[in-house]
């Protein structure tokens, strides 16, 4: 992983996502730790973020390294004209490891062609989130104590949502059986579909969260995308499609947790917050430990 980009999930290996994985668990033990020290991080952000940007800043200062970077491009040059080209080749004097978010699909992968600082790819549009991933998959190792032959309810924007589109391909090396559970104007793309076919793994499609519930090991809600929706109507037939409810999660599986990338909109009530078998809140919080693990990691210093 030694100076290597992670731009998507495939360009890491089942083992290397094993070896994240078992670091994240170590940063988890002990998350503060000079390793950094001396070390700069960019963290370019041409998108909102919350989660990402924060616990990847929050990663770095509890392993004593410096940050710099824009939260949005309008306290930085971009709103004078300035390139991406332009913006990554002037950036890449002034850090070690560069972490971007950006609206287009395809842009960390421009990025991390033009630079030999390593490239982070913090969500590129409707692509690819792959240290969200990472996270998912610490997530649910945790809770499910294995990531191989486990049921996932995969729900909500299945289109537009970069999140399922980066766990899908790396659960796929674990047997998944994968439920996908979304209106019709969101359906998961045929590409994804085609790549599962290819590996002979099992899939469902279907609109109703509540039937066969019962057999989720995992529910993965995701939130409706509306800020990529050329179309404002898809936004109105859309949105508050699901809402997961605290007496929904009766009778689901003893091991059965519910994850969900954040934001959430109105997907699942806040009465589902109280119950054991919600855990998205703690899976924000791993995405400090495992975001210490890739850098250090890209880095070098583990
Ligand atoms: N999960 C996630 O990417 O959240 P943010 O948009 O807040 O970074």
């Amino acid at each position: 992983m030694k100076n290597r980009s992670l731009v998507s999930i495939t360009d890491y290996s089942k083992e290397e996502y094993l070896r994240i994985l078992s670091l994240a668990d170590e940063f988890e033990q002990n998350p503060v730790q000079p390793l950094m020290e001396g070390r700069v991080v960019a963290t370019l952000f041409f998108e909102p973020s919350t989660r990402t940007r924060l616990s990847f800043e929050s990663a770095v200062n509890r392993l004593s390294g410096r940050v710099i970077g824009f939260a949005d491009t309008a306290s930085s040059s971009v709103t004078k004209g300035e390139t991406l080209y332009d913006t990554i080749k002037i950036v890449s004097n002034y850090c070690d490891l560069i972490v971007m978010r950006h609206p287009l699909e395809g842009s960390a992968r421009f990025a991390s062609e033009l630079t030999d600082i390593p490239v982070i790819n913090a969500g590129d549009g409707a692509n690819q989130h792959p240290t969200q991933t990472l996270l998912d998959l610490y997530s649910i190792y945790k809770t499910q104590g294995t990531l191989e032959n486990l049921t996932m309810f995969v729900v909500g924007d299945l289109k537009y949502g970069r999140t399922v589109h980066s766990l899908l391909m790396a659960l796929s090396q674990f047997n998944p059986t994968f439920h996908f559970i979304s209106p019709d104007e969101l359906k998961m793309p045929d590409e994804y579909k085609l790549y599962l076919d290819g590996l002979g793994l099992e899939y469902h499609e279907r609109k109703d969260l509540s039937s066969n519930i019962k057999d989720a090991d995992i529910i993965y809600m995701t939130r409706v995308q509306k800020e990529r929706f050329s179309d404002p109507i898809e936004d109105e037939k859309t949105k508050n499609v699901y809402r997961l409810k605290n007496k929904m999660l009766a009778g689901t599986k003893p091991n059965m947790r519910v994850l969900h990338p954040l934001p959430r909109v109105t997907e699942i009530d806040q009465d589902v917050d109280i119950n054991p078998k919600a855990y998205y809140f703690t899976q924000a919080r791993n995405g400090v430990y495992v975001r210490q693990a890739i850098m250090t990691s890209i880095l070098g210093l583990k």
